[in-house]
């Protein structure tokens, strides 16, 4: 870890966590917790609750949980270093300079390195394209009508038709053949020791991370040819499924909707035509990242997809991750054939505004994807597509919207909304019953999976539940630990977080300090674990009585000690291991834990 845990504890403690969520939820206080709309998954009644006591947050419906540093790195998508510097900055705390293992200072000095190749690069790109060199490209980007402005804003740029003329630019900047290839512009020759550029004889499209710092670039091949978009590979600091393209802009427009479309000239003619809440997905499916990526900036998503089959497609796949994440979706389709840029040349802004406002929801669109696939003239036919269409309505919650839908299926099928009622509710009931099944039938393969014995064992949900009771009750009651910690210690404990935690509890009370459950939540520094570790003090652990309290503790006792012993007898190689683990399983009869 990168900063002392007393630097990670004060910056914890100077923002309290109701104050920082309030910043991004809307939260009323219920006894002694706030509750609100859960921001991390959909749902219309408040299950996600703040507890200012405990300083953590917890949501009931999708388990989502931590400190105040965890749900910053959540809503964020950032780490948890980001996290720290960001919640130091708002509460106006210097953090100390971090210290740095050898390893990750290399790694933030490449990373800085790489954003500056890109800068440079950019540079390069585009006086390549004002340069006598570039004068095929920039009659290409004036024939594309793309203003002089707009070239400017997105910095296109043009790359030389010439086998290295990047690498050689770069070199001469001073930068390491490492970062270099690493940036993907410069690939190492095949045969020969020498160098070359990715892109050459290109229209360059930079592509900007939301902060608006380069990090990939986009090449267009100006006559017809193969690929006729070349993208930047994945990188350290590029990922395609966590970055849209225009975000950067769309951000400042500060509309509370966005406009998502397919491709780079799609993107810039939209913007162009004044519409600047515009993001693009590049060629890639959207996805879960992308959505948490909007989230922080819209509510509303417009999906303007080209008007094929495969743009057909991808606003299909695209609304269950945008409507899951809680977004308002419309889906607007460009008539003729045409891609949005091609509409906005041929008709002209004004049109594609006004196709912009006639967007149909998204229940709408695939009410009428679905409608499409059956002969609406033959009865059969019909009665299989209001049933799809009924499927599709039974994922509303909203009574309201359910009838809207409702009537306007009865009214183009002539089948009575009663029937179409009965078919949805059919239909709730089904997924009722199949989400019964499925959770069973997990449930089952998790006991029965012989292909990880040891992770069913230690996953058995009766024993996480009881590493979470006894970690829940040591830091609760102090006289409890001492009486547990005849029979039970850290190592005990078959999940090696849950045992890392205990172990820091024991610490802990041993020497006499009281656990602050919000900064045992940051020992560990993933999303994940540490959202394992509030969930165990978010916990009610209630026994209504001493009697019941000893006989839960007793069978908890045994179960993760029992469970531990198997975990280790799947590994065990000797006839001596075994043996061992044999004695100790038989002691666990002994134990009786008297209160
Ligand atoms: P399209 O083929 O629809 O291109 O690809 P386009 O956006 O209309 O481009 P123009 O108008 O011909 O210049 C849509 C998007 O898919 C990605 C690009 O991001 C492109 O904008 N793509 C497409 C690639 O990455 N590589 C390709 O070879 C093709
Ligand atoms: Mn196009």
């Amino acid at each position: 870890m990168l900063y002392p845990r007393e630097v990670i504890e004060e910056v914890r403690l100077r923002n309290d966590i109701v104050e920082v969520i309030r910043e991004y939820v809307p939260l009323k206080k219920q006894g002694s917790s706030y509750f609100g709309l859960c921001p991390f998954h959909n749902e219309n009644t408040p299950s996600f609750s703040v507890n200012p006591e405990k300083q953590l947050f917890y949501c009931f419906g999708c388990g989502a949980a931590g400190n105040v540093i965890g749900f910053i790195m959540k809503i964020e998508g950032i780490d948890f270093v980001e996290a720290l510097k960001k919640l130091a900055d708002r509460a106006g705390y210097k953090l100390p300079e971090a210290e740095y293992t050898k390893e990750e200072a290399e790694k933030v000095k490449l990373r800085e390195e790489l954003y500056e190749i890109h800068k440079q690069a950019g540079l390069f790109f585009y006086k390549a394209l004002h340069s006598s060199e570039g004068n095929r490209a920039l009659e290409y980007v004036n024939k594309r009508k793309i203003s002089l402005s707009i070239q400017k804003k997105f910095g296109l740029g043009y790359a030389p038709n010439s086998k290295a003329a990047l690498y050689e630019y770069l070199k001469n900047k001073g930068f390491s053949e490492k970062a270099m290839l690493e940036s993907g512009l410069i690939m190492a020759d095949k045969y020969k020791h020498g160098f070359h550029d990715r892109f050459y004889n290109r229209l360059m499209f930079p592509i900007f991370d939301v902060r608006g710092r380069c990090i990939a670039f986009g090449g267009r091949i100006m006559e017809k040819g193969e690929p006729k978009y070349l993208n930047s590979p994945e990188t350290m600091i590029f990922s395609k499924k966590r970055n849209l393209y225009g975000l950067n802009f769309a951000k400042t427009a500060k509309k509370k909707e966005i406009i998502i479309v397919e491709g780079y000239m799609d993107l810039i003619t939209i913007f162009q035509a004044g519409f600047k809440n515009v993001a693009a997905s590049l060629g890639t499916a959207f996805n879960h990242e992308h959505a948490m990526l909007l989230k922080k900036f819209v509510s509303d998503v417009i999906l303007v997809f080209d008007s094929d089959q495969a743009g057909e497609n991808a606003a299909l796949r695209a609304i269950p991750i945008l409507v899951d994440g809680g977004f308002r979706v419309r889906v607007m389709q460009v008539p003729d054939g045409k891609d949005p840029d091609e509409f906005i040349k041929s008709k002209g802004s004004l049109e594609f505004g006004k196709l912009l406002v006639d967007a149909v929801s998204y229940m709408t669109f695939q009410i009428n994807c679905a409608k499409k696939k059956y002969n609406m003239a033959d009865e059969e036919q019909k009665i299989l597509f209001t049933r799809e269409a009924a499927k599709l309505i039974s994922s509303i919650h909203s009574p309201i919207e359910r009838e809207v839908y409702i009537k306007q299926i009865s009214k183009e099928t002539g089948i009575s909304d009663t029937a179409v009622i009965q078919e949805i509710s059919d239909t709730d009931k089904k997924r009722d019953r199949n989400f019964y099944y499925e959770s069973k039938r997990k449930k089952i393969q998790n006991f029965s999976s012989n292909i990880s014995v040891k992770n069913s064992i230690s996953n058995s949900s009766g024993v996480i539940q009881a590493q979470k009771n006894i970690i829940f009750l040591c830091c609760d009651n102090t006289d409890l630990y001492f009486k547990i910690k005849k029979f039970l210690k850290a190592d005990d404990f078959p999940d090696s977080d849950y045992s890392h935690l205990m172990e820091y509890a024991s610490s802990f009370i041993e020497s006499g300090k009281n656990i602050i459950p919000a900064d045992a939540v940051s020992i560990f520094d993933t999303d994940e674990k540490q959202q394992k570790a509030a969930a165990v003090f978010s916990a009610n652990v209630d026994y209504s009585s001493s009697e019941e309290l000893s006989k839960a503790l007793t069978e908890e006792i045994r179960l993760i000690k029992r469970s531990k012993l198997d975990c280790l007898a799947s590994s065990a190689t000797t006839i001596e291991q075994l043996q061992k683990i044999i004695k100790a399983k038989k002691e666990i009869e002994d134990i009786d834990i008297k209160l």
